[in-house]
């Protein structure tokens, strides 16, 4: 191992140079909340945001300082208009132009401000007068911005409760309290008119609080469980978050709004909690993020809103010490005050491979990928896997580094667009990505390999004893088999992958 140990420095500096390059992962923001009296200067989070894959940050106001912190970093900042300021910016547009001239037209564009949120849980809060003035102040806001030559580089929304919803079990069963329905169709068309998306704040965490069995630990955590069928739509979750999103997703379509994208403002786990809370461990809550920062990544997106990730912003970046409450209120930070990790997330640049499996966890990611000879394709096993396994195939396969782009809209393999046909090309992907091992076509016994190459049209599986068994030489394959532009992307995508296997090799190498 001598010879691996002297060149270490090198493979890591390749690791690293390797992602500062990814893919732009502009899906996974953060709350910064600073209801708190010791948080770090704004100058040194912003500092700790560009060391993260974090693309985008939540505030809840408009602080200045944080706002000026982060400019020239490319991460893009949404801002919040308390409830209390929402009656004054309905009445009179000047207080709205007020607002956006000392809010945002000083910083824009250095400072990446991308969206707006009037008010915060509005509806939630039962006042008429504040629920009728919220549509107005949003009006207001985008008059301004349009007069400002803002209008569709910065949008307008505001956030809303889970408690919206009246019915969210099982997710096709998604519905909005009937008594709010009528403004929410007022938010929603002045909403579509302007491309903002519906944002809302689903916790499993306090679903998990509220029916506190091991079986729905595992299904909010995206551990693996049984998952839950929806009766309504035949479609098996396997997470909570998921069946969240749906929910909403289901409701916003009962209303006739389909095309309105969802945006998930808030979600988190306390890794802390007081004694007589179920649930907060920093155990649950690095399964819970890890995983939901993996589960992003993979692209596969919800049942509902397939192959294409919900924009989440995780709650929240530091603990906040004046929150009041029980002590898990004060206890989502992601990051300590010393500016080091309440634990790994998986939000480090160059932790961008998932490190513990989720899902279903049979296939072991192989360390070394072994350029074997092999001229066959990992498939699933006809008859008899259900679209929920394979769905947590494609899960799982996808969630370990190999480039799902493909199946995605607009990839060559999209079409057929079905769990049976992507999940094949993933399960394949994953095994001639991470070594050509029998074991690595196994996925809990629902994998086999075939010497019938499965490729069809344009629509390429790597493998088959040609000269594309290195992941890289996969990479080309795929490659070709894309149109576009997103032919470079894919390319570096994969380079990324090499060296993240080269990088597990070595790391499993030294510790033997
Ligand atoms: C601003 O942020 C958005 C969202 O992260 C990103 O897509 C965009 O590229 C950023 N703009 C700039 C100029 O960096
Ligand atoms: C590739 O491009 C051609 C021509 O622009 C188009 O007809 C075809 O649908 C594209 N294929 C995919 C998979 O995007």
């Amino acid at each position: 191992m001598a010879s691996l140990t002297s060149q270490l420095p090198i493979l890591i500096f390749l690791f690293v140079t390797a992602f500062t390059s990814a893919e732009s992962q502009s899906f996974i923001g953060v709350n910064y909340g600073q209801v708190a009296d010791n948080l770090p200067a704004p100058a040194a989070t912003a500092k700790l945001l560009q060391s993260t894959a974090i693309k985008q940050v939540r505030l809840y106001g408009s602080d200045p300082d944080v706002i000026k912190a982060l400019a020239n970093t490319g991460i893009g900042i949404v801002i919040g208009i308390a409830n209390g300021a929402i009656p004054s910016l309905a009445a009179d547009p000047n207080a709205a132009a007020q607002w956006v001239n000392s809010n945002v037209v000083p910083f824009y564009p250095a400072s990446n401000i991308t969206l707006i949120n009037v008010g915060n849980e509005v509806l939630f809060s039962n006042d008429q007068g504040l629920i009728s003035q919220l549509l107005p102040a949003m009006r207001n806001v985008q008059s301004a911005l349009a007069a400002a030559s803002l209008g569709g580089k910065v949008r307008v929304s505001s956030v809303h409760a889970m408690t919206l919803l009246s019915q969210s079990d099982p997710p096709s069963s998604g519905r909005f309290n009937p008594a709010l329905v009528d403004v929410l169709k007022g938010l929603l068309a002045f909403q579509r008119d302007n491309a903002s998306p519906f944002a809302i704040n689903p916790y499993p965490f306090f679903a998990y609080q509220s029916d506190p069995r091991p079986d729905t630990l595992a299904f909010c955590l995206f551990q693996p469980n049984a998952g839950r069928v929806d009766p309504g739509s035949g479609i098996k979750y396997m997470n909570m978050f998921d069946a969240q999103v749906d929910a909403v997703k289901s409701a916003l379509n009962a209303i006739g709004f389909n095309d309105i994208d969802i945006l998930v403002a808030e979600t988190g786990w306390p890794y802390r909690g007081d004694s007589n809370e179920v649930g907060p461990s920093v155990e649950n809550a690095k399964a819970y993020n890890g995983n939901l920062i993996q589960h992003l990544r993979s692209m596969v997106g919800t049942p509902l809103i397939p192959g294409k990730p919900v924009e989440t912003y995780i709650f929240a970046l530091y603990d906040e010490d004046l929150k009041p409450g029980p002590t898990s209120e004060r206890s989502f930070g992601l990051f300590k005050l010393d500016l080091s990790p309440t634990y790994d997330a998986g939000l480090s640049k160059s932790s961008q491979t998932p490190s513990t499996p989720s899902g279903t966890p049979s296939p072991k990611p192989t360390p070394s990928p072994k350029p074997t000879t092999s001229s066959k394709w990992c498939v699933p096993k006809t008859g008899g896997v259900s679209d929920a396994q394979l769905q947590a195939n494609l899960d799982y396969a996808c969630g370990h580094g190999i480039d799902c782009s493909a199946i995605q809209p607009g990839g060559a393999c999209f079409d057929p667009n079905t769990v049976a046909s992507h999940a094949a090309y993933a399960m394949n992907l994953y095994y001639q990505t991470v070594g050509t091992d029998p074991m690595n076509c196994d996925f809990s016994q629902t994998a086999t390999l075939t010497s019938t190459n499965p490729s069809y049209n344009s629509c390429v599986y790597p493998g088959g004893g040609s000269t594309s068994k290195l992941p890289f030489e996969a990479g080309k394959v795929d490659t070709m088999s894309i149109n576009g532009s997103s032919k470079v992307g894919n390319l570096l995508s994969i380079r990324n992958k090499v060296l993240v296997y080269l990088f597990l090799f070595l790391i499993y190498s030294l510790s033997l």
